[in-house]
């Protein structure tokens, strides 16, 4: 069965921060855990919301023309979400033609069906939430973000949502499921109770945007236009509709609202639920651009990865209500539940196997009493993941750790590994076999949160099924196959102290800067190139390229800058490749990412260690190497020409 999620497009006045990757990720999060439910297809598209006055005024700002601007800020999101780890199949600009003509087909729709007329309005505006808003006279603060509004008066194409109200309140009634949590489903019902105006759907003062296929010049307003893209985002891919559009709060009455009544009004099947999470606030407030105290995730990323940031917004706030973000409570989390508690699990275990068993896990049923405590953790985290109420899911995995973390304490392995006798060997098997199982079944139930993290456990755990492909059916007690060689063992979450949070936040000043640049001056060009220095190209083609998968990766000892990686080219064996980027990435960072390779390089010796080939990255002087990758996927041993 297909399931299709979708996250907000994003406007491109503003860089992505922690509060816009917040939906994002959780996207990522629901598409794994569907697929693990055995959903297939599972598609999640995100993408960016273009049009709009904002974005034509900024366009101008920063004196380029608006598509030039979008396109940079699009990219802009693209490589974040890279950054991020977000799985996502399709990234919608509002600027596509493709997304034209969906727009252009609802509202032909709409307009057949008796549902567009045109008149005039005067109101009080808001650009930047992109509305007109009601009860403020023109010039004073808008009640929602506080800046002030401009009147506005235009001839425009109307939508008559004013006669949708009993049919909205119907499909609240019929379908309490449509909009999530409950509190912000009453607040819903309340609003359309009072009476719905009808919605001003074109407007004349724009010319950034897309034309309605009309007489004379009318540009659809922003959101008629935005809302459409989850429609243009899966075109002729037999997805519609949509199983659940993920937002935040501040935009359910046009997801929750305006959205069901254009799709009414249009004749088309709606999406089945829109489900609104609360705000990330930083120093008490909202994290927006406009308030000027946003985070961004990079810097995040590049300290402690994106994994343990996913798992520290996830477990800290219960999704749907507000919650805080401070580098201190980041940090704190970090130690106490990953390098304390999963890391601390998975090292354990993994040596003691290694210690006891020469590396192979022993034939044992394990502990009834722990396969027991399992299957009730499973069912207990279903609930609260088929919910949405990851924190309460991740509490409920993190006492199994506890649970598991007591068992091996009190059974005390280490004893019974000096006694020879027989009853002591099976006793330990069983101790050994329960700690890897349950360890199993803990990493598995982690991938959907931390997906890097939980695959390098079970790479460690010697699995041979890809973590990619596991749905919730292997996670039956006792699949762990006895007789398994455990892969090499490596700590997935060292101990942090307080540097990091330097770290962090020396790295944010950098990436604030260089986000300003991005729309700012432009740079001074490079210097042109000498014609010496210029090649043939049947030189260039010497030089092999090739796409390659980092399959392991881990820290050269006595060499702070060096990675020993094996990388998949596609030959019959993976590349031992030592590179020097681990200031930059961590080894969990790299394990699965896809590379550009020099695969006919002489082979050299680093550290003792041989190296084939060498990893393709930019630097700017003094700057931290930054690795070539694909916005688009790539099958691997593909070369670069
Ligand atoms: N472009 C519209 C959405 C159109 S969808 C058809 C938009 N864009 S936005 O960039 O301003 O916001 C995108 C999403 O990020 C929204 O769901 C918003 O709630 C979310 N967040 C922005 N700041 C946020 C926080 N500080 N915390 C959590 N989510 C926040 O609205």
């Amino acid at each position: 069965m297909k399931y299709y999620l979708t996250t907000p497009i994003y406007y491109v006045n503003a860089a992505p921060h922690l509060g816009t990757a917040y939906s994002t990720f959780v996207a990522d999060l629901i598409k794994r855990f569907k697929k693990m439910e055995g959903y297939d297809p599972v598609m999640l598209t995100t993408g960016s919301d273009e049009h709009s006055l904002k974005v034509e005024r900024a366009a101008q700002a920063a004196g380029v023309n608006p598509l030039a601007y979008t396109t940079k800020m699009a990219a802009e999101f693209i490589s974040q979400w890279a950054k991020l780890g977000i799985d996502y199949d399709h990234f919608i600009r509002t600027s596509d033609p493709k997304h034209h003509e969906t727009v252009h087909w609802l509202f032909e729709r709409c307009e057949k069906n008796g549902y567009i007329y045109k008149g005039s309005y005067t109101g009080a505006y808001c650009v930047s939430e992109e509305a007109y808003v009601n009860d403020v006279k023109p010039g004073e603060p808008c009640p929602t973000c506080g800046n002030p509004t401009e009147t506005l008066t235009e001839e425009n194409y109307f939508f008559k949502l004013s006669v949708f109200q009993q049919r909205l309140l119907e499909l609240y009634e019929k379908h309490p499921e449509f909009v999530k949590p409950d509190h912000r489903r009453n607040e819903m019902i309340a609003f359309v109770q009072q009476g719905l105006n009808d919605l001003s759907i074109t407007r004349t003062n724009i010319q950034w945007g897309i034309r309605a296929p009309v007489e004379g010049h009318h540009v659809f307003y922003v959101w008629f236009d935005a809302l459409i893209s989850y429609m243009s985002a899966v075109k002729d891919q037999d997805m519609w509709p949509a199983d659940l559009h993920l937002i935040g709060k501040d935009i359910l009455r046009f997801h929750a609202v305006y959205w069901p009544a254009f799709l009414m009004a249009a004749d088309v099947p709606l999406p089945k639920q829109v489900f609104a999470h609360g705000w990330i606030l930083h120093e008490d407030n909202k994290m927006s651009k406009s308030r000027g105290n946003v985070v961004r995730p990079g810097p995040i990323v590049d300290v402690v990865g994106a994994d343990a940031l996913r798992y520290f917004l996830l477990r800290e706030i219960t999704f749907g209500q507000d919650g805080s973000f401070s580098y201190d409570a980041l940090i704190q989390r970090y130690n106490a539940d990953l390098a304390n508690g999963l890391g601390n699990l998975a090292s354990r275990t993994l040596t003691m196997i290694h210690q006891y068993r020469k590396g192979i896990v022993p034939d044992s049923p394990g502990s009834p009493d722990i396969a027991e405590a399992a299957r009730r953790t499973t069912e207990t985290a279903m609930d609260a993941f088929c919910d949405f109420n990851f924190s309460r899911g991740l509490e409920t995995l993190w006492s199994f750790i506890s649970v598991i973390d007591k068992f091996i304490v009190e059974r005390a392995p280490w004893k019974l590994a000096k006694d020879t006798g027989d009853y002591a060997r099976q006793q330990l098997d069983e101790i050994l076999y329960t700690a890897a199982e349950a360890l199993r079944i803990l990493c598995a139930w982690t991938y959907p949160v931390m997906p890097n993290a939980a695959r390098n456990i079970w790479i460690q755990l010697g699995m041979a099924k890809p973590i990619e492909s596991v749905t919730f059916a292997d996670l039956h007690w006792g699949k762990l196959p006895a007789g398994q060689k455990i892969g090499s063992i490596a700590a997935v979450f060292p101990r942090l102290d307080a540097s990091a949070i330097a770290k962090m936040e020396t790295l944010e000043v950098q990436e604030k800067a260089r986000q300003a640049e991005l729309f700012g001056a432009p740079k001074a060009a490079a210097a042109p190139l000498s014609a010496e220095a210029k090649i043939a190209i049947d030189d260039f083609t010497k030089v092999d390229l090739r796409v390659g998968q980092v399959v392991s990766a881990e820290r050269v000892k006595g060499a702070d800058k060096l990675l020993h990686m094996k990388i998949d080219i596609g030959e019959a064996e993976p590349r031992t490749i030592v590179a020097g980027i681990a200031e930059s990435y961590a080894p969990d960072q790299m394990l699965g990412r896809k590379v550009v390779i020099v695969a006919n390089l002489q082979p050299r010796k680093l550290r003792g260690i041989e190296s084939n080939g060498m990893i393709v990255a930019a630097s700017v002087e003094g700057g931290k190497p930054v690795l070539a990758g694909f916005l688009e996927d790539i099958p691997i041993g593909a070369r670069l020409k």
